[in-house]
This record gives structure tokens, C-alpha cells and sequence, in this order.
């Protein structure tokens, strides 16, 4: 098995970044956080990173026209570091996905897609979008990154009941619990080489 060199990009709190941190740690995913990236410059997953003493680096989405310029300062950013996996974790910017990247960069989304992902759709949002179709389940996905929002292979999924009790926040914080496993799991499973996409439907070997 590989130990994975993982760079992890993010918008804002970081706490998905944390439960990476964490999980490494704890020997759970075979696999290091070696850079942290964010596309905001106030983010607190900086702090995050940067009490862990890994490298940050600050890619501002604002500064950037295009999608593509974007992508190419991100590409620049994590070269020197040789990364295996890029991992989104509460990123909301667009990254191009070039061929050499095709199921190299993995995301974890609050919804059970393909239901209440796309443009929009993501943290509170999804939530409350959820609750007010009166779903009797919600969950998360772990999925690969392709061009299109919310789009690529799924990896894994994680329902959880949705209680006539809940608000966005309650709701968001039983999903993000699901996100805390099935996320550094299924990173396990790509370090472990057990993940094949055929026909981009992902199967997971034993
Ligand atoms: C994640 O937990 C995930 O649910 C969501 O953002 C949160 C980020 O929290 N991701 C998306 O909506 C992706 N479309 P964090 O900044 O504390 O890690």
C-alpha cells in the first residue's frame, strides 16, 4: 500500500480539513496532508494548517478571471509538493480537471447525489433545500471531480434520517458527522489501490 501525499483545497472552516488532519494521525487513512490551499485569503482552515505546521499556500479566486487561470495557479501552486490525490474539503471555487488529473481529485458533498448537487447547491444551502422538499432522508456523497459541478463517479454514499425536529443546522451538522467516515474511508480505499472506475461507475475491490 502507498501512503498517499495528499493536498487539500478549501474556502472557509476547515473542519473537513481537520478530520483529515486527524485521521492521518490516527493511522486511519494511509495518507498525509502536504499542502493546504485555499482559494480565500480569511479562511480559517489556514490556521487549521498552519498549527499543523503544513505548508499553506493562498490562491485567491477573486484574483482571477477565468476558470482556467484559476486552475493553472492551483496546478503551479502544488507542483513543487508531487501530490497523489487533490481533496476538496468545502472548496467552492471551479477547478478545471485536466486528463492527467482524471480521478485524482475527489470531493465530499453534503447531499446523496445526484439529488440537491450543481451550481448553488452546497453547505447550508443544501440543507435548507432539503428540508423544504420534506425528504425523509438526506446524506452525503464522496465522489470523484470531473468538469461539471457535482458530476463525477461515485465513490461512496452515507444516508441519515431527516427529523421533523431539524433546521438547517442540526440537519447539516448529522450529515457532516456521515462526511467525517465515509470521506478519509474512502481515501483508505484509493491508497489501498482497491478503487477501479468502469464505465465511471466506481467499483471497490476487496
Ligand atoms: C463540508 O462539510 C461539506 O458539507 C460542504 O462544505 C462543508 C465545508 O465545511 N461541501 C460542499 O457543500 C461542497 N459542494 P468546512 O469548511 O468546515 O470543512
Amino acid at each position: 500500500m502507498v501512503r498517499l501525499r495528499l493536498a487539500v483545497l478549501f474556502s472557509g472552516n476547515g473542519s473537513t480539513l481537520e478530520n483529515l488532519f486527524e485521521k492521518s494521525a490516527s493511522g486511519a487513512m494511509n495518507a498525509d496532508v502536504v499542502v493546504a490551499v485555499s482559494s480565500r485569503a480569511d479562511a480559517f482552515g489556514l490556521e487549521r494548517a498552519g498549527k499543523r505546521n503544513v505548508p499553506t499556500v493562498i490562491v485567491a479566486r477573486k484574483s482571477f478571471t477565468s476558470v482556467d487561470a484559476f486552475s493553472d495557479a492551483i496546478y503551479a501552486a502544488i507542483a513543487p509538493y508531487k501530490v497523489d490525490l487533490i481533496c476538496h474539503a468545502g472548496f467552492m471555487s471551479m477547478l478545471r480537471i485536466p486528463k492527467e488529473f482524471e480521478h485524482r481529485v475527489v470531493n465530499v458533498h453534503p447531499s446523496l447525489l445526484p439529488s440537491f448537487g450543481g451550481k448553488g447547491f452546497y453547505g447550508h444551502h443544501v440543507h435548507e433545500a432539503v428540508l423544504k422538499h420534506g425528504c425523509k432522508i438526506a446524506g452525503c456523497t464522496v465522489h470523484f471531480v470531473d468538469n461539471e459541478y457535482d458530476n463525477g463517479p461515485i465513490i461512496a454514499q452515507r444516508a441519515v434520517p431527516v427529523l421533523e425536529t431539524d433546521d438547517a443546522d442540526s440537519l447539516g451538522a448529522r450529515v457532516q458527522h456521515a462526511e467525517r467516515e465515509i470521506y478519509p474511508a474512502a481515501i483508505q480505499w484509493i491508497a489501498e489501490g482497491r478503487i477501479k472506475v468502469v464505465n465511471r461507475v466506481v467499483r471497490v475491490g476487496s
